[in-house]
């Protein structure tokens, strides 16, 4: 089995991160994986259990377009939240349309596609992922439902927004483990504010993993923008278990 720390990618992962700061300043790919391996492993394709399911959520992994290519434990607990609230109340994504930010691998969006065939789903990312993110969606729908409810697009923080997604229609907003490069906090704020009009009523669900002291900036920039509220409906027991390895899952509100 390859470990995490033998899947440095070449200098070019730079190029994941669009942002103007010099390599100098980009952390190691090491430093950003977690000190545990998230479930997934760096393994060609791995499988992902989220209760609710009747399958296993298959992955195709690859280190090669940079840390997004593997899943991270931030995006496993959101996957877990959501298929647990679906099961207790499957109108929170009947007929919705979502959106996932930095989806990688395109976990989380493509679990809100398969529990609920009736919302519709755009997982993005920077454009280098969304080969590997259209390759998990045909891996894990079926190509009638793939093409109907998830859609892969590119979608680059600070940037934009792409013609491509209804964006004023949107209800959900999803983001996992998207806070670990301090260059990019004020590009994804950015990208929520968009995201997230004043005028406009969206569900925004952010779950992320404290790393760094950095991490606090990127809260700091977000708290002119956004209410920010634990999520306190989970599975019982759930919160005591991702709490402990140091990962939060929030609902953001756009400050009036
Ligand atoms: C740590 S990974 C998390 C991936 C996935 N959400 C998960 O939980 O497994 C962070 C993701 O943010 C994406 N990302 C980083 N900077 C970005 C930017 N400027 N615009 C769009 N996506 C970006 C990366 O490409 C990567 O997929």
């Amino acid at each position: 089995m390859v470990t995490i720390t033998d899947l440095t990618p070449p200098r070019s992962r730079s190029a994941s991160v669009s942002t103007t700061s010099s390599d100098a300043a980009l952390p190691s790919f090491e430093s950003l994986a977690p000190p545990r391996p998230p479930t997934t492993k760096a393994e060609e394709e791995t499988r992902v259990v989220v209760e609710g399911l009747r399958d296993e959520v298959r992955l195709k992994v690859d280190a090669g377009p940079g840390c997004g290519g593997i899943a991270w434990p931030s995006g496993e607990v959101l996957s877990r939240y959501i298929a647990y609230r679906h099961g207790l109340d499957p109108s929170c994504l009947q007929n919705k349309k979502i959106l996932e930010l930095g989806s990688g691998t395109g976990l989380v969006g493509i679990v809100a596609g398969i529990l609920e065939p009736s919302c519709e789903v755009w997982v993005t990312d920077q454009s280098i992922l969304l080969d590997l993110m259209k390759v998990n969606a045909e891996l894990n729908l079926p190509s009638t439902q793939h093409k109907r409810n998830v859609h892969v697009a590119e979608l680059n923080w600070g940037e934009d927004l792409p013609k491509s997604i209804p964006v004023k229609e949107l209800d959900i907003i999803l983001a996992a483990d998207c806070v670990y490069f301090e260059p990019a906090f004020p590009l994804l704020v950015q990208t929520l504010c968009d995201l997230a009009p004043i005028d406009k009523e969206v569900e925004i669900l952010f779950c992320w993993k404290k790393r760094r002291k950095a991490d606090k900036r990127f809260f700091a920039m977000l708290k002119k923008h956004f209410n920010q509220f634990p999520v306190d409906d989970d599975k019982p027991g759930a919160k005591e278990v991702y709490s402990r390895e140091g990962v939060s899952l929030m609902r953001l509100v756009r400050k009036k």
